[in-house]
């Protein structure tokens, strides 16, 4: 089986051998060798395909392992793509032959992608596809539609009775006191939304400690809360999410009336 794994090593490197009609070798420039590589790798990933599909995991790995170890010298010029092509050849050492032939079969189209990757999408003719935003603060309108949410929800609950926010008139938030608390939220939802804040206040039951938030007034909040998000557009999954990490917090901000 040796024998003819590496008479396909043999047969594919062939390509690569280029002599003059004289016998005189011709100087390769690096782009040439760029062609055969690809030329190389394609082939023994199409004839190991075959040969794996064959049931000959061994002689598949060893195909690929043979065609990695030749090419690898011509990656000279690329070498975090020779760096990640030996990782995995040295990865196959340690797994089954299926396993170890599908991660040199990896590598081979690492190698055939980066040096020859596909034709670049046309921006004229491509649809725009918007990438998704990835955090929860991101899609919340990050620091600027985040704090517009906040200014938004403290006007309101300060006048809903049902929330009794400034706990009948024990807390007189002056103007320094609501920009610190407004400061305080956004950190705080910048940290549990994925954003760039961190939260520097108390902890939430020392923060509310003595208030006797009841279940009903924490609700409260949370329904203005969820009217305000809605208000400014956010979408319904987004609202969902934000609701599950603030309902989180009821245990530390409420207490019973006996407490
Ligand atoms: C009905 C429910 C709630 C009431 C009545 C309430 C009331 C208050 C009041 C009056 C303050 C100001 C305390 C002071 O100036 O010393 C405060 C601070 C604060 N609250 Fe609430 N709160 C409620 C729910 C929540 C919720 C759901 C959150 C967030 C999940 C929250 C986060 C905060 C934060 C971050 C502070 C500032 C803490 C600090 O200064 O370090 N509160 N709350």
């Amino acid at each position: 089986m040796r024998t003819r794994i590496l008479s396909a090593v043999v047969l594919l490197l062939a390509c690569g051998a280029t002599v003059h009609a004289e016998g005189k070798p011709l100087p390769l420039d690096r782009g040439e060798l760029d062609r055969r590589v690809v030329k190389i790798v394609y082939e023994s990933a199409l004839l190991g395909t075959e040969v794996f599909n064959a049931g000959k995991h061994d002689e598949c790995l060893g195909m690929y392992r043979g065609t990695l170890l030749a090419v690898l010298p011509m990656l000279d010029h690329r070498p975090k793509l020779a760096a990640s092509v030996k990782e995995k050849m040295d990865k196959a050492k340690g797994v089954k032959a299926a396993e170890g032939a599908f991660l040199l079969r990896e590598a081979l189209d690492d190698i055939q992608h980066e040096i020859a990757p596909g034709p670049k999408p046309d921006p004229k003719t491509e649809p725009k596809v918007e990438p998704k935003k990835s955090t929860l603060w991101e899609r919340l309108g990050g620091e600027t539609g985040v704090t517009k949410v906040i200014n938004d929800l403290l006007t309101v609950a300060i006048e809903d009775k049902k929330v009794n926010l400034l706990r009948d008139g024990k807390y007189k938030l002056d103007a320094k006191g609501m920009a610190h608390l407004k400061k305080m939220l956004l950190e705080m939802l910048s940290e549990v939304t994925g954003g760039p804040l961190k939260y520097t206040g108390k902890d939430m039951k020392t923060a509310h400690a003595g208030m006797k938030i009841t279940s009903d007034e924490f609700d409260a909040l949370g329904e203005l809360l969820v009217e305000t998000l809605k208000k400014n557009k956010v979408a319904k999954a987004d609202i969902d999410e934000l609701m599950k990490i603030v309902g989180a917090t009821k245990a530390a901000i409420t207490e019973s009336k006996e407490n």
